[in-house]
């Protein structure tokens, strides 16, 4: 199956093969032509140019199977979304009330709430609830231009319940047309049994959870909450060398509620990337120099939580990468619109659009380990692509956040 796309405004998102992500002053633009096409095959991006170079190729039916007219509006790589907890049952609409009223994430936490309480929820949905309810998720973020998404467990919190949420994923995975990558995030927050024996619980994590998990293949990651009032960097080294046994990659949540020590044990475990980082010092810069961890950050979650946003801009002039996630979930972040995500990063973290583009495709998928098939308008990579409708800039999607652009989403 051929197909051709003609009539493109601005093709944007080029990169060359073998570019992994961006750094630095690179984050600062985004590869582009105008008046494109771009063709491909079986789902692969075969090749693109300027319009004018086709010829009289794309009247010529007998070329392709399928010819779609983008109206000349932009044709741009789908969002890559690194970081989600997107499978959980009901939702904490309760607990939006007594944040309103002034609880902190941390008090209502310190009441049973936040994750403890998405765990009993789940815990009484059955698997394929759960998975109908993930699959709403799912396809609400599809319409709104993600092609691979990061789902971590982390709301079972027992090893039955842990791996009826990899399960899931693992449907989802099955069913959908974008790329599924997961995460086992067992140390999310200590269940409920385990309450008072904090070390006990990590000992199951790390002695009975990860081997059931490598066992099934259920995950390629392991993540853990190294925060203040979660788990220690101690904790979190142990967790991570379980997972390194069995074969699992890091991802780290560090630095949303405090410095916390995650990001330095996170790049000491070559963690591929290290999450939220809403309270870094230059000391957290200094241990990304040279490493191959993606520093990520979750403005939503920023945003909902009425927390400091991520250091973005200096982490850019230190001349290292950012990534951009949703972080979708119950408790802190009820939202997985990448778009907005990109807005966030423009207006509240003041990054440049082009950098905010970078750091929602090519630098998100590196940082779930799809580089080399997502992110960026390259050849041999999947045709997953948002075509716009006619806008008058990249700016205007981060920009005109609320105005709708997406024209059409091909996932290959
Ligand atoms: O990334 N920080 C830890 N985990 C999630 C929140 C999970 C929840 O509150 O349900 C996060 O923000
Ligand atoms: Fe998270």
């Amino acid at each position: 199956m051929r197909t051709l796309i003609y009539n493109i405004g601005t093709l944007a998102g080029i990169l060359p093969q073998g570019k992994r992500m961006l750094a630095g002053r690179e984050m600062g633009s985004v590869g582009c032509i105008d008046r494109a096409y771009l063709i491909a095959n079986e789902g692969i991006i075969e090749e693109f140019g300027e319009e004018e170079c086709l010829k009289g190729k794309a009247q010529d039916k007998s070329l392709f199977d399928r010819r779609i007219d983008a109206g000349g509006g932009y044709v741009m790589p789908t969002f890559c979304d690194s970081h989600t907890h997107i499978v959980y049952a009901g939702c904490r609409d309760g607990e939006f009330r007594d944040k309103i009223q002034g609880l902190s994430y941390e008090e209502i936490a310190a009441r049973g709430g936040g994750i403890l309480n998405s765990a009993d929820l789940l815990h009484s949905t059955s698997e394929d609830e759960l998975f109908r309810q993930a699959m709403v998720r799912v396809e609400e973020v599809m319409a709104k231009g993600t092609g691979a998404v990061e789902i971590k467990s982390g709301y079972g919190l027992t090893t039955e319940d842990e791996l009826k949420m990899l399960r899931v994923i693992r449907r989802i995975r099955e069913v959908v047309p974008i790329e599924v990558r997961a995460t086992f995030l067992g140390a999310h927050a200590v269940g409920r049994a385990w309450r008072g024996n904090q070390e006990g619980y990590v000992d199951l994590v790390c002695r009975e959870m990860i081997p059931a998990v490598a066992g099934e293949g259920l995950a390629e990651f392991v993540d853990v909450f190294c925060d203040e009032g979660f788990f220690t960097v101690d904790q979190t080294a142990r967790i991570l060398e379980a997972g390194a046994a069995h074969g699992l990659k890091p991802k780290i949540h560090a630095n949303e509620l405090a410095v916390s020590g995650g990001v330095q044990v996170g790049v000491r475990y070559g963690a591929l990337s290290v999450d939220h980082l809403e309270r870094t010092t230059d000391e957290e810069i200094e241990a990304l120099r040279g490493s191959t961890t993606m520093p990520t950050m979750l403005p939503g979650a920023s945003f909902f939580l009425g927390m400091p946003y991520g250091r973005a801009k200096d982490y850019i002039r230190a001349g290292l990468p950012v990534a951009l996630a949703s972080d979708y979930n119950p408790g802190s972040s009820p939202s997985g619109d990448m778009r907005f995500v990109m807005a966030l990063g423009c207006i509240r973290m003041r990054l440049t659009p082009e950098e905010a583009f970078n750091a929602c495709t090519i630098n998100s998928a590196y940082a779930m380990g799809v580089d080399h098939i997502l992110g960026s308008i390259t050849p041999g990579k999947k045709a997953s692509l948002i075509i716009t409708r006619p806008i008058p800039s990249l700016a205007f999607i981060p920009y005109a956040h609320q105005t709708p652009f997406i024209s059409e989403v091909v996932f290959g």
